[in-house]
């Protein structure tokens, strides 16, 4: 499959690490204007520097995606064809009634208003040129319910009805919204979480608990970044024209929905 991304524009939040770095990589090398957004500015300093060292380049744009105006600031200075709204926050990995109102709010803010803020922002400069791609990460916690992980399960949850409504208001534009769901990705996220069950149980019953969740995988692993970066792609391509409003699993066959 040839992907031609030389005249679009794209932008990722969250992509100063993990899945979005990924993403931002490989537009980078398929010839796209990759435009890597992080609230941390060191980390989105690091995958500048890693685009570079692949021969490619990127441009840079720091803000917080809660912050409505930082956000619209920073697309007033922007021309953006495809939008992957992929920054989140780590789960606590709490029972419910031990997660502070304060951090499901987080988890609310980050994902859910993160991701309209920045289509609110995006989509008059879409709608103007008749494209666009808006392509939302969620995840399989909120498809399959995830013990430990309520709020930030809301938060996706709340993101998936987001792109099916939002999908049936701008598809006369051009434009398709999509949400791409992976399970368990290896990322520094993954390994923040893994730190955190570890000072819980320890580090034997992890590698249990982890062996355990591999049995769940048809294909007997979790996920790597590339899995996730290479169907954005295709999302994001003339290939997928056709598809929107659809949240798409990409799990290995962890949950295999109806
Ligand atoms: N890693 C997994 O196992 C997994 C599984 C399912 C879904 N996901 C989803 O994939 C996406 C990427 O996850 P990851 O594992 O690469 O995470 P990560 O923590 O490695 O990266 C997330 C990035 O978002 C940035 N960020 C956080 N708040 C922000 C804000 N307010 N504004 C701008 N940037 C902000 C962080 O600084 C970080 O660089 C997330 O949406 C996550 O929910 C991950």
């Amino acid at each position: 499959m040839n992907f031609n991304f030389k005249n679009k524009s794209i932008l990722v939040t969250g992509s100063g690490s993990g899945i979005g770095r990924a993403i931002a990589m490989s537009f980078a090398i398929e010839g796209a204007n990759v435009i890597v957004n992080d609230i941390d500015n060191n980390k989105a300093t690091q995958t500048i520097g890693l685009i570079k060292e692949v021969g490619c380049q990127a441009s840079m744009a720091v803000f917080d995606v809660t912050n409505i105006e930082e956000v619209e600031e920073a697309f007033r200075h922007l021309s953006v064809d495809i939008l992957i709204n992929n920054a989140a926050t780590v789960p606590e990995n709490s029972l419910f009634l031990n997660t502070p109102p304060e951090s499901c709010d987080r988890d609310i803010q980050v994902s859910l208003y993160g991701t309209m803020n920045c289509c609110r922002a995006a989509l008059p400069g879409m709608i103007d040129r008749s494209f666009g791609r808006i392509i939302n990460i969620v995840s399989d916690a909120a498809r399959a319910g995830q013990a430990r992980e309520v709020s930030y399960s809301a938060a996706k949850g709340g993101v998936i009805s987001f792109t099916k409504s939002l999908a049936r208001e701008v598809g006369e534009h051009h434009i398709t919204v999509n949400a791409l769901s992976p399970a368990a990705t290896n990322t520094p996220l993954r390994q923040e979480l893994l730190k955190q069950i570890a000072l819980q149980i320890g580090e034997e019953k992890l590698q249990i608990r982890e062996e355990k969740i591999r049995r769940l995988y048809p294909v007997r692993r979790i996920g790597e970044v590339s899995d996730v970066s290479n169907y954005v792609m295709y999302l994001a391509s003339d290939y997928a024209q056709f598809i929107t409003g659809q949240i798409i699993s990409v799990n290995g066959g962890y949950l295999m929905p109806g």
